[in-house]
């Protein structure tokens, strides 16, 4: 797909958001902040056991960052928790689609960063992701 489909994408989502709620109760919820801006996501998450059967995220923030945690929803639910935890920055950049500036890099990861915190119950460094 070229630029454009992506950043048509980012918008939709970012304007659209899929998934925007929480879940109560929920397996685990994390939220974080990005400490550059100020700008929040949480995310609830309800398991089997085994899988993501509802994810939902909330917060607030710049379009990338909305855009990254719906995208992010998307890709996960209905997933086997072991490929959720093996998700990584690489997979989400991709899902993205357009080049990120390295200002840009916490917005676009904050959401991976919070659903893995609650996945492992502690904030991985930003190089783990
Ligand atoms: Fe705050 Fe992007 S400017 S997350």
């Amino acid at each position: 797909m070229s630029d454009s489909v992506y950043r048509e994408a980012i918008l939709d989502h970012s304007r659209n958001p899929r998934n925007k709620g929480t879940l109560e109760p929920s397996d685990f919820t994390y939220e974080d902040v990005n400490p550059l801006c100020g700008d929040e996501i949480r995310i609830d998450v309800r398991t089997d056991g085994e899988r993501v059967t509802e994810i939902r995220f909330s917060g607030r923030g710049c379009a990338i960052s909305q855009a990254a945690a719906s995208m992010l929803t998307e890709m996960v639910e209905g997933r086997p928790l072991d490929e959720v935890k093996a998700i990584s920055r690489d997979d989400m950049l991709e899902e993205l689609g357009v080049p990120i500036s390295p200002a840009r890099m916490k917005c676009a990861m904050l959401g991976l960063k919070v659903l893995k915190a609650g996945i492992y119950g502690v904030s991985p460094a930003d190089e783990a992701l």
